[in-house]
């Protein structure tokens, strides 16, 4: 609509987690908004009081080794990837929580506004797990390597100003204004020159793309051996049962 693509997010009674049917959407139509010329940038949203709660931790719990996030050709990876290509300005507006992946993707945005009820966070290690699609590169170069520990080592949430001073987000926008605000800077694009604009993503991404896939492919070994640990089978275990997990016998 008016140059801009939309994907909102929409599973609110799972709080918008994310099962690999969505990733494959979410893939299609970031590679379809890239291709079609009417199309000046991206818009990702998610619902009112949350933006992704992140992986289905159904889907986690249920991947065999070898699927997912370690095979490059699964959907969570496409979508990975052409959020990672993508041509386009791509612009986010989170409302409520972003959680692992939903605080991971927008470090791959090119702009980010965050309402000021919103909580981002990486919980990965709680859940057995490691950092994925190259947050474990991009947080230390954005908030220095002890703000990226906390974040990522000890899985501490971000409070919006927070996530502001760490140069994670654009600006913290009052609640319901948020998406309104992101839509008016991805309309901005209408005025532009989109082969300036595309060129510029270009040279400010740099060198960075390549690094950013060299990690990716690291990680995901990483975090696709994890996914079968008992560490994060207990985790899992204790998040579908609503009790707090017991680590304490590894
Ligand atoms: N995967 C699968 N189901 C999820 C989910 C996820 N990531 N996040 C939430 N849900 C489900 C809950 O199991 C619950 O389902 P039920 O109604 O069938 O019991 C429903 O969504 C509502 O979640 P609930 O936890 O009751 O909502 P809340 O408002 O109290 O808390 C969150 C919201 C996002 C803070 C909380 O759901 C949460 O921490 N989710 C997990 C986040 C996470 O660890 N993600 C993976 C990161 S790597």
């Amino acid at each position: 609509h008016n140059g801009v693509a939309s994907i909102e997010i929409a599973r609110p009674e799972k709080k918008n987690a994310l099962t690999q049917a969505m990733y494959q959407d979410m893939a299609d139509a970031l590679l379809a908004a890239n291709q079609d010329n009417t199309v000046r940038a991206v818009l990702i949203t998610g619902q009112p009081g949350i933006f992704t709660s992140g992986n289905d931790i159904e889907d986690f719990a249920a991947r065999g080794p070898g699927e997912g996030v370690s095979n490059p050709n699964s959907p969570v990876f496409q979508f990975m990837r052409a959020l990672v290509s993508c041509e386009k300005p791509v612009i986010a507006a989170v409302t409520g929580a972003a959680i692992g992946i939903g605080t991971t993707l927008l470090m791959h945005c090119d702009f980010v506004y965050v309402a000021d009820d919103a909580r981002l966070a990486m919980p990965f290690v709680s859940l057995g797990l490691v950092p994925e699609f190259a947050s474990s590169l991009l947080a230390p170069n954005l908030m220095g390597y002890p703000k990226a520990a906390e974040k990522l080592m000890l899985g501490e949430p971000f409070t919006p100003e927070e996530a502001l001073e760490c140069g994670l987000i654009n600006a913290v926008i009052a609640g319901p204004e948020v998406l309104n605000h992101a839509r008016r800077i991805a309309e901005r694009f209408n005025a532009l020159p989109p082969g300036a604009v595309r060129d510029t993503k270009k040279l400010l991404r740099g060198k960075r793309d390549a690094q950013v896939y060299e990690v990716i492919k690291a990680e995901a070994e990483i975090f696709a051996a994890r996914l079968q640990s008992p560490e994060a089978k207990e985790a899992f275990q204790a998040f579908f049962q609503k009790r707090k997990p017991d680590f304490s016998k590894f």
